[in-house]
């Protein structure tokens, strides 16, 4: 027989559908279980309310992943969990016919607190975002290996998530990139090379859409990382494509992604402040501009910094729009809203004297679902636009 998960209770009521539950509305337990454990959670009045993972260090102290009291959180649920986002994406969402590359777990999204994965060809990159993930890890590999007969794997957590959760992990070995192709473009998925997962499969829909606007276009990729939207641009098509950096180490890959499809975008090493700023100097202008900045900030109190830099830098973008040119601009920083983003979009446009027609609002791919009642989890904010 297996132990009884230990319990834990909540000290207010909880009316909540949300996942998590913060350390202040929870009972320190006597014994405090090991952060990432498995545990029951009551309430006030010692009902049940459901089963998740316990981390007395972090924030968030309880994850709640089931709410059905007959069903066990075990080693099954995982592989039942998993088979369920992997059956979204294939069977439902119909990936498989467009990308080999897709969002395979994205968290709460898909009800696994604090996990996510993501699929390039045979490599499957593993990002922990919880103690609890990481603490079964060893479930999830066998839940995926199920799922992705000879898989390879790469797996990591960021520092501060470290810090927070209150676990250590080096990270596996760092895996040797795959070759992916999507929408019948191809490019080289590097976890060990480049930020994070290596290459950003939530702007698929959107360079897909993009690039469909572009054949003999001038093109400017901002922040084109490894070249996803200028590679599409040039495939498609586009008379010329710029892409702009400020990391060297991407802009290899971005070449080297560029040769894989036969195309020769220029790839230029800046940062785009004062690129553009000497660009708009010297009256440089683009039909098709994209600017798709790193994350600003996961703090709350640096939002209006944040909005502040978008603003500086999609004021300057502007300007080197032509008169009737498109203008995409994004925003993966969850914090930021949509309509704090587009208010931005509004005083960038007041402030460069610029007339900006939104065709499109969009967001990540659907292999990023976030649930209504953890709005958090959505974070990219995609805008299309016209610029008169
Ligand atoms: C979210 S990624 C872009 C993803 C890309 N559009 C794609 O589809 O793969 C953001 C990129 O912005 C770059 N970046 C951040 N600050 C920058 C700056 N001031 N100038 C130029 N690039 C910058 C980062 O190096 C990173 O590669």
């Amino acid at each position: 027989m297996n132990e009884p998960n230990p319990t834990v209770r909540l000290r207010n009521p909880w009316r909540s559908t949300h996942p998590w539950v913060f350390q202040k509305v929870v009972e320190k337990p006597a014994q405090k279980p090991r952060p990432g454990s498995i545990v029951e959670i009551v309430g006030v009045d010692g009902e049940w309310i459901g089963r998740g993972f316990y981390n007395g260090h972090s924030r968030i102290a309880l994850r709640i992943l089931e709410t059905d009291r007959d069903v066990a959180v075990d080693q099954a649920w995982f592989e039942r969990r998993i088979a369920a986002a992997v059956a979204l994406r294939r069977d439902l969402l119909k990936l498989d016919d467009t990308t080999d590359a897709w969002r395979v777990v994205h968290s709460e999204g898909d009800g696994l607190s604090g996990l996510v994965v993501d699929r390039y060809a045979d490599l499957l990159v593993v990002e922990f975002f919880s103690a609890g993930m990481f603490r079964h890890r060893e479930w999830i590999y066998d839940a995926l290996r199920a799922q992705f007969p000879g898989c390879r794997f790469h797996a990591f957590a960021d520092e501060h998530v470290q810090k927070q959760e209150s676990f250590d992990f080096r990270g596996s070995e760092p895996a040797a990139p795959a070759i992916i192709t999507e929408h019948g473009i191809r490019f080289r998925a590097d976890p060990a090379g480049a930020h994070k997962t290596g290459f950003f499969a939530d702007q698929r829909e959107n360079r897909q859409w993009l690039s469909q606007h572009v054949a003999g276009m001038r093109v400017l990729d901002l922040c084109c990382n490894t070249g996803g939207f200028g590679v599409y641009a040039a495939v498609r098509g586009a008379g010329e494509v710029t892409g702009i950096d400020i990391d060297e180490a991407v802009l290899d890959i971005a070449r080297g992604n560029a040769k894989l499809n036969g195309v020769r975008p220029r790839f230029i090493q800046a940062d785009i402040f004062p690129w553009l700023r000497d660009a708009g100097a010297r009256g440089d202008q683009y039909d098709v501009v994209i600017l798709d900045p790193a994350k600003m900030t996961r703090d709350r109190d640096q939002v209006i910094p944040a909005l502040k830099k978008y603003l500086d830098m999609n004021k300057l973008a502007l300007g080197v729009v032509k008169p009737g040119g498109m203008f995409a601009t994004f925003s993966c920083t969850g914090l930021v809203s949509e309509d704090e983003f587009l208010g931005m979009l509004r005083r960038a446009a007041f402030y460069s004297g610029r007339e900006v027609q939104v065709l499109k609002i969009a967001g990540a791919g659907p292999d990023h679902p976030f649930m209504a009642q953890v709005p958090e989890s959505r974070y990219l904010k995609a805008v299309f636009c016209r610029v008169e």
